[in-house]
């Protein structure tokens, strides 16, 4: 697929794709959500990359939404479909992408973007981001998964509150709350999230992609998260990088995983 509304930079082992509709402030619609889509799944099969980050283009944006042009005159039928195809291609598809994803939250994330955001499995926040679900102000509920995740994140009762006021936090509030996991200043964004990426990428990426998966059965109501771990921790046993991981322990020098 030839990108319209994202584009991948790819540097050493880590790749970033920044969603590019500055104008609409990066609102996701059909064909961003689907671009997406082909985009985590083309890096998530590159054995190279370990880590990605996601950001939103421009200085005011991270994602101010789903479009709202695109849904606005949806039947019944039709808005059910675009959550459960959101969630499918993209929601729940990074969530549980084997490779571990930071979202670079670089302004507003709002509606689909909070919960792109949230979707991520973390987030550090620029201190002019703002982070909200407002989709009760226009009639409809969140339904990329933020009536699940929010809660997750942030406790019921704060869930309840961000969802039924349509309210934004800011990007202090949401490191108080553990919606992010670190607020520095805009240009700084990056780069943290590059360090990050880079004490990631130190480690075992089969072992980490078990421990993504062991980590988000807990949060799922088919899954049993103690079982899942149990299973995912003695396959670790079987792994190349298991036998790299132990042995450079024992030789006093540093892992070099073959990713396998
Ligand atoms: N869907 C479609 N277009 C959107 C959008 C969305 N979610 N969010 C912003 N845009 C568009 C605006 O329509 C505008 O387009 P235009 O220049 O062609 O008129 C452009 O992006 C810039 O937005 P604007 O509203 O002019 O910027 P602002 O600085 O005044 O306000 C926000 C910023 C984020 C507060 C405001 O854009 C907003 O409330 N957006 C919708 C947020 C929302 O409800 N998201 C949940 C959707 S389910």
């Amino acid at each position: 697929m030839d990108y319209e509304n994202i584009y991948i930079e790819e540097e050493s082992n880590l790749a970033t794709i920044t969603i590019d509709r500055p104008k609409k402030l990066n609102a996701l619609n059909k064909r961003t959500i689907e671009e997406l889509h082909d985009a985590f799944n083309e890096l998530d099969a590159d054995k190279n990359i370990q880590v990605i980050i996601i950001t939103g283009s421009g200085e005011k944006a991270f994602v101010a939404g789903a479009d709202i042009s695109e849904f606005a005159h949806f039947s019944v039928a039709d808005g059910g479909k675009l959550a459960a195809k959101g969630q499918e291609l993209l929601f729940d598809f990074v969530a549980n992408l084997s490779t571990p994803v930071i979202a670079a939250v670089n302004g507003f994330a709002l509606g689909g973007g909070l919960e792109l955001a949230m979707a991520c499995h973390f987030r550090v926040a620029s201190y002019n981001a703002k982070m909200g679900l407002p989709e009760v102000s226009l009639g409809v509920i969140p339904g990329y998964g933020g009536t699940q995740r929010l809660p997750q994140l942030v406790g019921k009762g704060r869930a309840m509150e961000m969802i039924m006021t349509a309210g934004m936090v800011s990007a202090e509030k949401a490191l108080d709350y553990g919606l992010v996991n670190y607020v520095v200043e805009q240009e700084e964004l990056v780069p943290l999230c590059q360090k990050l990426a880079g004490k990631i990428s130190n480690n075992s990426p089969v072992a980490i992609s078990q421990a993504i998966k062991a980590v988000n059965a807990g949060y799922s109501y088919d899954t049993n998260g103690y079982a899942t771990e149990i299973e995912a921790f003695g396959a670790c046993f079987g792994t190349n990088d298991f036998k790299e991981g132990t042995t450079a322990f024992l030789e006093k020098r540093k892992a070099d995983f073959p990713g396998s």
